[in-house]
């Protein structure tokens, strides 16, 4: 018998919609080549919805939501709203209120053309970066006391908890194992910020069950020079949410950049979301200007988490593939169109 999934579908704001359509034409493809059926199901949050309604994301449609098998989404992001409250109420909601604790970014240069560094290849850029997705002042409530007065303060806690702690490290750790080079790397500001001592603490304590896995340190600063400047000493590497956040972005560049960098947002045993790590760009919205690649890597991530091992490969392959071949030469919003990226990456997938 095959496989029917449920995917919940959250196209957003700007470009978002435009990209996630292209993910579908392959998740499409994908089924009918390797006999699984696939069932989506719109939902119309983001800015727009939210100006029309008022309504940022109802309960009824996050009950309905975690019982489909994955969430696919485009972008969250738009000026006509209050800074962060769409973001916040979508994104952060889906990944806080599923508790989708991980945050998982695949850092992959395909071809040396894309690199903006000098003599790195792709054997230099291979690395994923496991990023806690659930705490840190992400979660936190700002407090401004005495708005607007001289004697004004603004503060959003860091907080760790070493339960939520735990469980991205002992994640980062079983991520390493599946590596061939068996190596993981916390990356911290514990010299500064005194209470990610628990990341220091609670990675020691797991390592020791890891003797396998040759571990590291880095501060947050050093590690982000050192992306730049040595990228092949990366290999696995696990950190805080808002450092996660920064790093990742240096990491989305040295690959070539936003068009192509995904992520997947997932806690094992439940529904995982799936997006391109890039943000909505409003104005290049309806241009057929924005590269699918990333938000097809993340349908290529969803299929991977569904146990459709083989399309998952399938779709990673015919991205490799199409960026190996040269009919891509940037990856710049706007170098090949929207669709026909898509058209070009169903060519690589046979269909
Ligand atoms: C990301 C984004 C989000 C984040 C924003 C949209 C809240 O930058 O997924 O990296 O900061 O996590
Ligand atoms: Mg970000």
């Amino acid at each position: 018998m095959s496989n029917t999934y449920d995917i919940a579908v959250i196209g957003g704001d700007g470009v978002g919609p435009e990209v996630v359509r292209e993910g579908l034409r392959v998740l499409n493809a994908a089924a009918e080549r390797f006999g699984f059926s696939i069932r989506l199901t719109d939902y119309p949050y983001g800015t727009e919805h939210w100006l029309a309604t008022e309504e940022i994301f109802p309960e009824a449609a996050t009950r309905e939501i975690v019982d489909q098998d994955a969430i696919l989404l485009g972008a969250i992001g738009d000026p006509r709203a209050p800074v962060g409250l769409i973001e916040r109420g979508v994104i952060g909601h889906l990944r806080w209120d599923l508790d989708l604790y991980v945050n998982l970014r695949p850092i992959k240069l395909y071809h040396e053309r894309f690199c903006p560094l000098k003599d790195k290849t792709p054997a230099d850029i291979d690395m994923v970066i496991v990023r806690e997705n659930t705490e840190d002042a992400y979660v936190q409530k700002p407090v401004f006391e005495d708005q607007g007065g001289a004697d004004e303060v603004a503060s959003q806690q860091m907080r760790y908890t070493r339960a939520g702690t735990e469980r991205i490290i002992r994640y980062a750790f079983e991520v390493a194992m599946t590596r061939e080079r068996k190596e993981l790397l916390l990356i911290d500001k514990a010299n500064a910020v005194r209470a990610q001592d628990l990341y220091t603490r609670v990675f020691a304590e797991v390592a020791e069950e890891y003797p396998e896995i040759k571990t590291d340190h880095a501060y947050i600063d050093a590690a982000c020079m050192w992306m730049i400047k040595n990228p092949e000493w990366f290999d696995v590497a696990v950190t805080t949410n808002l450092f996660g956040d920064i790093i990742t972005d240096v990491g989305a560049m040295i690959q070539g950049g936003m068009g192509l960098a995904a992520s997947a947002n997932v806690h094992p045993g439940k529904l995982g979301l799936f997006e391109p790590i890039h943000g909505s760009f409003p104005k290049a919205a309806g241009k057929s200007t924005a590269n699918p690649l990333a938000t097809i890597s993340a349908v290529a991530m969803m299929l991977e988490y569904l146990g459709e091992r083989e399309a998952a490969q399938a779709v990673d392959g015919a991205i490799a593939g199409l960026l190996e071949s040269g009919a891509v030469t940037s990856l710049k919003a706007g170098a090949n169109s929207t669709d026909a990226l898509g058209d070009m990456v169903l060519a690589q997938l046979g269909n």
